[in-house]
């Protein structure tokens, strides 16, 4: 009888203890809750009064475009007549070219090669030199006047006006030859199909997630590629874009008048960047952007597959263990060429919450053309 009242004892003990721990563990989820929620409501109140999110001052470099696009929602859909999302994109990089620059920064080619990114230089080595390049969404057209430096033909296509002007304003500078640029809209099939010939190379970096239909662009992009041709398509990654999502809320609401956090964040992105025009756009481009969606690497492994692609790799690399440097072994490299499996897309994606954060979850999938 007394063993039994003594484990009796104990239980309740026990129960008490778990009560309590699960009391704390539910406040603390209901205190986090209503603080988003509260984040979230304020966010939704100021937006339906029309107040700038951003406020009035602004950090010395860091100045947002001054206009608000309307985001992409059913709501705003049925408000606004004839709603293009397309069109306010265009008008986006239209008041805000990207990557934009000083154009004085470029007196001559060298300038060019000294300013390329690692990124840049590593495409630049795994494109074989007679290669013809496409740059989809080329924007100010750095990185095709990179290319071009050693090539006959890149063809730099976007439908920015303003991006493209200041890509012929770099080309004309530069005296560059073999660099062609043209106003395109990758959404529109016609236009597309109007460019006329295939090429042994298409990079679209950071441009499908910025439209309204990426998987329509990835269809009509990918028929400019000859068989066999080289293909590079950079997106944001849905678990990699987390923390910067977050900053942009943060940026958007509790910080919205604190211009030493905006530039803290951006910063995290751009280091020590001094030209003002360069964090101007990216700024405008991370934190103001009217549309963005973000994608998976089965998603994307799935458009390869419908659209005869062959997967050859990825930046970051998604094997296990990879200890491969891209800066030696390139991007489309037959030696790291394996397909990755399930669960090594699910560990690599949610590692790129955090490893990937500075660069806003940004990765870029490489594929071939297969052979008809
Ligand atoms: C973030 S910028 C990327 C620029 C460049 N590719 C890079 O990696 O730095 C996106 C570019 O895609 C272009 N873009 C977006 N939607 C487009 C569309 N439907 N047709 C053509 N270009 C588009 C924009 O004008 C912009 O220049």
């Amino acid at each position: 009888m007394r063993i039994l009242a003594r484990l009796f004892r104990v239980l309740l003990k026990t129960l008490r203890g778990l009560a309590e721990f699960l009391q704390k563990v539910v406040g603390w989820a209901l205190l986090s809750i209503s603080y988003f929620a509260g984040i979230g409501i304020t966010a939704i109140v100021a937006r339906m009064c029309g107040k700038n999110f951003l406020g009035q001052k602004s950090a010395k470099n860091i100045k947002p475009i001054g206009k608000i696009y309307p985001r992409r929602n059913c709501l705003r859909r049925n408000i606004i007549d004839n709603f293009d999302m397309n069109n306010v994109v265009q008008r986006f990089y239209n008041a805000s070219p990207f990557p934009d620059y000083e154009l004085d920064r470029f007196e001559t080619t060298e300038d060019l090669e000294l300013a390329a990114k690692t990124f840049s230089k590593i495409l630049d080595r795994s494109i074989p030199q007679e290669a013809s390049i496409i740059d989809v969404g080329t924007g100010t057209g750095q990185l095709s006047a990179f290319l071009s430096l050693r090539r006959e033909n890149v063809l730099g296509v976007d439908f920015s006006d303003s991006s493209l002007n200041k890509a012929r304003s770099l080309k004309e500078k530069l005296a560059l030859k073999s660099l062609t640029l043209k106003k395109v809209d990758v959404l529109n099939e016609e236009q597309v199909e109007n460019i006329g010939e295939k090429f042994d190379c298409l990079l679209c970096l950071g441009v499908l997630h910025h439209t309204d239909d990426p998987y329509e662009g990835f269809r009509n992009v990918t028929k400019l590629v000859k068989p066999g041709g080289y293909v590079a398509i950079g997106l944001y990654n849905k678990c990699g874009r987390t923390l910067l999502k977050i900053r942009r809320l943060l940026a958007k609401t509790i910080f919205r008048n604190n211009e030493r956090a905006k530039e803290y964040f951006i910063r995290l992105q751009l280091g020590d960047e001094q030209d003002a025009e360069t964090i101007r756009g990216w700024w405008n481009d991370q934190y103001e952007h009217p549309q963005e969606t973000a994608h998976t690497v089965g998603e994307v492994l799935d458009w390869f597959e419908k659209n005869d692609i062959e997967y050859w790799g990825a930046n970051p690399s998604l094997l296990f263990f990879d200890k491969s440097d891209p800066t030696i072994s390139g991007a489309w490299n037959s030696a790291d060429k394996r397909y990755p499996g399930p669960l090594a897309r699910f560990c690599k994606q949610l590692k790129w919450m955090w490893t990937t954060h500075r660069d806003g979850g940004y990765w870029v999938m490489f594929g071939r053309k297969k052979n008809e």
